[in-house]
């Protein structure tokens, strides 16, 4: 198991969580693995993740650290003696948990912890104990107060309150902190979706596909001749994490041959002004549509060409490429006589070619 693969686990664990928390709160993220049997990867390893960035992977056999993305200074941010001193409070949790548990063979212990940042203000702190991959207790601290859920009767909430009063929490809203002055760009970031929606090879799929898009929430929606299409016709709609921290996301609606609707795939996203909407028509046989366009554009780009060589040959020192730009881009605007368009008072580098003519 490479590092990559821890990450998206951690990443498809976040998205499984409620959406995401209002534009000016953040959350930040540490989890630890201890293992314990024959396995291929460490023995205790962890990451932290600020919202759903990831910054650091730590490797507890080599007791190293090592950067994700923008790393800047970024061992500035994490004090070593603290995150050793609460490696060693959770290594003696699991210690406790292992004994009152009596795991037989290969064990797992992990812990996840998040705390928020509110509107500028520091929030709430969570931790989460899990083995052999189910959660076993939940940590809860609030405005200095501790409430827990704990299946190991061991917890001593007088010890426990005070560990969370004096290390964990400030410690946590420090790394936020931290983490958050370096990455404040990487997190708030607006990345577009780029969407495309077409037949699916092979068989009678309709696919709409955003990806590259950041943050996370996107909303996709489908319309057949501009009537919304049912969730039970549509497969997919799963959001996954990109490897460069952007997501995707894609529907696939079957559709009928003998069926003629025009469909719509539309796209709203944060980093959007207006939804993005592209159709796909499947009144016109496909086949029709891709020999017409290149006949008809063919067809006038052949006439305008020679068109502009005539007058170009008329109008000695004229440039054949501009005059050709020149009609094509007039020929657009509701037929306008080139002679009303010779009386144009502008400024225009295309005007000066016109009064040329
Ligand atoms: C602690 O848990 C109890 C019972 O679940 C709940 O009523 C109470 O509001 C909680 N207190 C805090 C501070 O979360
Ligand atoms: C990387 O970090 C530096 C300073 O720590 C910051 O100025 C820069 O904007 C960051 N880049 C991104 C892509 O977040
Ligand atoms: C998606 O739609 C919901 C419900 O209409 C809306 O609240 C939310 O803001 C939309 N999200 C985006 C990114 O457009």
């Amino acid at each position: 198991m490479n590092i990559n693969n821890m990450d998206t686990i951690l990443v498809l664990f976040l998205l499984s969580l409620p959406t995401a928390a209002p534009n000016d709160s953040y959350t930040f993220w540490a989890s630890a693995i201890y293992t314990k049997g024959q396995t291929p990867f460490p023995k205790y390893f962890g990451t932290m993740m600020l919202n759903d960035v990831r910054l650091v992977y730590y490797n507890g056999e080599t007791d190293t650290f090592i950067g994700r993305g923008n790393t800047t200074n970024e061992e500035s941010v994490f004090n070593s003696n603290e995150l050793h001193n609460i490696g060693q409070a959770i290594q003696n949790r699991w210690a406790i948990v292992e004994h009152f548990h009596k795991p037989e063979g290969f064990s797992t212990f992990q812990v996840l912890v998040l705390c928020q940042l509110d509107k500028g203000r520091p929030g709430q702190m969570i931790t989460w104990e899990a083995l052999q991959g189910s959660t076993i207790d939940e940590l809860h601290w609030y405005n200095g107060t501790l409430n827990y859920t704990a299946q190991v009767p061991t917890i001593d909430y007088n010890a426990t309150s005070k560990q969370f009063e004096n290390l964990f929490y400030p410690y946590c809203i420090q790394l936020l902190n931290g983490f958050l002055g370096k990455r404040i760009n990487q997190v708030n970031r607006k990345v577009k979706p780029e969407v495309r929606f077409g037949q699916k090879s092979p068989g009678p799929h309709l696919l709409c596909r955003a990806t590259g898009f950041y943050p996370r929430d996107i909303n996709m929606t489908l319309f057949r001749d501009g009537q919304l299409v049912a969730d039970h016709e549509i497969t997919g709609g799963d959001l996954l994490p990109n490897d460069d921290g952007t997501y995707q996301m894609r529907k696939i609606l079957e559709i009928s041959a003998d069926e003629k609707h025009i469909y719509s795939c539309t796209v709203s996203h944060v980093s959007l002004d207006n939804k993005l909407s592209l159709e796909y028509d499947n009144r016109t046989p496909l086949k029709l549509v891709i020999i017409l366009i290149p006949t008809v554009l063919g067809l006038v780009l052949i006439s305008v060409t020679v068109i502009a060589i005539i007058q170009a040959k008329k109008r000695r020192g004229v440039a054949v490429v501009p005059v050709f730009l020149w009609r094509r881009k007039h020929a657009g605007k509701a037929g306008v006589p080139v002679q009303h368009v010779n009386s144009v008072d502008s400024g225009h580098s295309n005007d000066s070619m016109i009064n040329d003519l």
